[in-house]
């Protein structure tokens, strides 16, 4: 396994287990299979309505002795609705209430659009904030008394671009020390990857495997399906291993943190098991040279919002 390392020498486990769109009933089980089978990093954020048994499920774990807490790498996410500064602390407490932990890993903005503390998704303009009243750097300084406080041993970013990351950085006491975003070989986003990796952020891809589970008001009739696109499944038998080992295995192999879904016990397995699939410089050429681009996680729930403040080209560097 390869590990990212903190500048106080923390270290991340580059491969961990995804829980978005894992449901309660399901995640449970799934997080107990893959700490058994290896699993040191668990991507987490409130807004996925399952902490609650993610929590239950560590719990079990720490007091069956399987693993210890300072073992686990544990992040979470600050949900749009907790932006203002009282707001930050809010948003963490509750987390680790559910997770039942005293303390998270790590720590991210989920997303650079604030929402009025009552709502969970925007069905209206009003249910932004005056984002001149609340600005990101705001947000950021309740991030980075979190850190101080030692509730978070780390704070990052999730879903920004270049633009987004620029302004954090002219006014942070703190750097982001991770920015997690949508990538795979449709999605690869180099300039921005490279951006990150230049000013210091680590990265994390998600939706490595191209979410095809994600919710029906996600998707659209054309999306492609990374799955299925036959270059992998070429490069996979070639290396006698599944496509998904090949997209887990192509993010690692760029040095990015890799967080796949599943709550399968085989496919648990065997994701973690694309830790140890080497690809060729080949391989990585063919897989860059592909074609189709394709953003599965577009915002448009935000930005499609009659009376959004926000529009495509706030949230992503090129849309
Ligand atoms: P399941 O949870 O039933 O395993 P992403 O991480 O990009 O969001 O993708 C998650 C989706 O990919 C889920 O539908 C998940 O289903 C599926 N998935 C996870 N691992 C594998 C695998 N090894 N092979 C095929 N599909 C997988």
């Amino acid at each position: 396994m390869k590990f990212i390392t903190f500048d106080n020498n923390d270290q991340l486990p580059m491969l961990g287990l995804g829980t978005w769109k894992s449901a309660p009933g399901e995640v449970y089980q799934a997080i107990l299979w893959a700490l058994e089978a290896g699993y040191r990093h668990i991507d987490c954020a409130a807004v996925y309505q399952n902490e609650k048994e993610v929590g239950d499920a560590l719990k079990k774990a720490f007091d069956d002795g399987k693993v210890k807490r300072e073992e686990v790498f544990v992040t979470s996410k600050l949900w749009n609705n907790a932006h203002e500064k009282d707001q930050v602390k809010v948003g963490l407490n509750k987390t680790l209430q559910d997770l039942q932990l005293d303390y998270l890993d790590l720590y991210l903005i989920h997303w650079p659009v604030a929402l009025k503390s009552h709502v969970m998704f925007p069905e209206n303009g009003d249910d932004f904030l005056d984002y001149s009243k609340v600005p990101l750097s705001e947000t950021w300084s309740g991030m980075e008394a979190l850190k101080a406080a030692g509730k978070v041993k780390h704070i990052g970013v999730s879903n920004f671009n270049q633009k987004k990351i620029k302004e954090l950085l002219e006014s942070c006491q703190v750097k982001p020390e991770m920015n997690q975003i949508e990538l795979h070989p449709y999605l690869p986003q180099p300039d921005l990857v490279n951006y990150c990796k230049k000013n210091g952020i680590n990265v994390t891809a998600y939706s490595p495997l191209g979410s095809a589970d994600r919710p029906k008001a996600r998707k659209k009739d054309d999306d492609p399906v990374l799955l299925k696109h036959p270059l992998f499944q070429e490069i996979a038998d070639k290396h006698g291993v599944s496509v998904a080992q090949v997209l887990i295995a192509w993010s690692l192999h760029r040095d990015i943190a890799v967080i796949p879904k599943s709550v399968n016990k085989e496919r648990i397995k065997q994701n973690l098991e694309a830790a140890d699939v080497s690809l060729d410089a080949a391989d990585m050429q063919a897989i860059q040279g592909i074609s189709q681009q394709h953003r599965y996680i577009d915002g448009t729930f935000f930005t499609e919002v009659p009376g959004s403040p926000y529009s495509q080209s706030d949230l992503w560097d090129s849309v």
